[in-house]
């Protein structure tokens, strides 16, 4: 049986204080961060951390995030190797900014999938940080979600995919970002960014002078060696098949359209993602708006909410429009991508 917490209005600390003792003693709590919902377990149990991978789903070879609320705990879990990293966690944690660095021995190997690294962050979340204070332990959480979906930006989403196969299930309403953290890697030389997210490559340049995106950021998920290990999976995905047709905003309004048109003769429900200023050049009842093109942060909250929405409507395709846009979309155009797994039309 799982319990579900209202803390969409505040905390009740008699309730939360019972959360953070399940999560302590070994059992699952799904908790809301800035960026998406997290399913944690008691980083230092081995038996806990394993039950993560039973409720997901998930390949015991893609390794979890471990979830702090103070530098203390930072230090029981890694080895800091270079002081940039102090500098790093002052300017951006509590925040979307994973880091990956050196292992101690303390976190369960399961956790780290046997890497001798593990990635770190304390989120900004009052509800997160409250219940990994009261557990009193790192915190291992991958986003709260069957792996391979979307991933969940709402309790309902958590519920969806996890209602009893987890202990406790804490509401705190919608996630503020709705992506998730950037995770960068500083556990070798230089500093990598594994995926991209709210804490921008010019805002970690800022502190580490060099920097560089992994190639399987910059190439997508075909032909480069992922580094982090959840990189390879099919990732996001909608139940329909989604297509990206990117190109100038005419030449991909008709190509939608056409498209649209041939699958409907064929039979198919189609759906369509579009922004506001785009959306009434599309006829169709399954349209689903990500938000205005000029603002990364609103389409980057509803992304993940969409792409489940499109589950419920029960479409067969879902036709989404993109353009070349600034380095703010990049997490968004990173998720859509995946979710899409590189199915991309391009008009010229
Ligand atoms: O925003 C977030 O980071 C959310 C919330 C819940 O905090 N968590 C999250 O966890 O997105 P998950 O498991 O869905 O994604 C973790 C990513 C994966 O791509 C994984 O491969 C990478 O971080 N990762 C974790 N530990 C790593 C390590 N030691 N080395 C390289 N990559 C690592
Ligand atoms: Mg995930």
């Amino acid at each position: 049986m799982t319990i579900i917490i209202d803390a969409k209005e505040g905390i009740d600390y008699e309730k939360l204080e019972k959360a953070a003792l399940i999560l302590r003693e070994g059992g699952l709590v799904a908790f809301p961060t800035e960026t998406v919902y997290g399913l944690g377990a008691n980083a230092l149990l081995k038996d806990a951390v394993d039950k993560i991978f039973w409720a997901k789903g998930r390949p015991q070879d893609n390794p979890l995030i471990v979830h702090i609320s103070s530098k203390e705990m930072l230090e029981m879990c890694a080895e800091i190797t270079d002081e940039k990293v102090y500098v790093l966690i002052e300017r951006f944690w509590p925040g979307p900014l994973t880091i990956v660095l050196p292992k101690k021995n303390v976190v369960a190997d399961n956790v780290t999938a046997g890497l001798s690294t593990v990635g770190v962050r304390m989120p900004a979340n009052k509800i997160a940080l409250e219940l990994i204070r009261l557990s009193g332990v790192p915190v291992a959480a991958p986003s709260a979600n069957v792996s391979g979906k979307p991933s969940p930006t709402e309790a309902k989403h958590v519920i969806e995919d996890l209602m009893n196969k987890v202990d406790v299930i804490i509401d705190g309403g919608k996630c503020s970002f709705g992506l998730e953290s950037t995770v960068v890697d500083l556990s070798g030389g230089e500093a990598v960014i594994l995926r991209p997210g709210a804490i921008s490559y010019y805002a970690l340049k800022e502190v580490l002078g060099n920097i560089e995106y992994s190639k399987a950021v910059v190439e997508g998920l075909s032909g480069s060696v992922p580094r982090s290990p959840g990189m390879k999976y099919k990732h996001y995905a909608p139940d329909a098949k989604l297509i990206i047709v990117k190109g100038r905003i005419d030449k991909r309004i008709d190509k939608i359209n056409e498209m649209k048109k041939k699958l409907e003769l064929k039979g198919y429900r189609v759906g369509i993602l579009c922004f506001y200023e785009t959306a009434h050049n599309f006829d169709s009842q399954y349209k689903l708006i990500l938000g205005s093109m000029f603002d990364a942060k609103e389409c980057g909250r509803n992304l993940f909410s969409l792409l489940r929405k499109f589950n419920q409507l029960g479409v067969d395709y879902i036709l989404c429009e993109w353009g070349e846009f600034n380095l703010e979309f990049l997490a968004l155009e990173n998720r859509l991508y995946k979710a899409a797994a590189n199915n991309i039309v391009e008009v010229l």
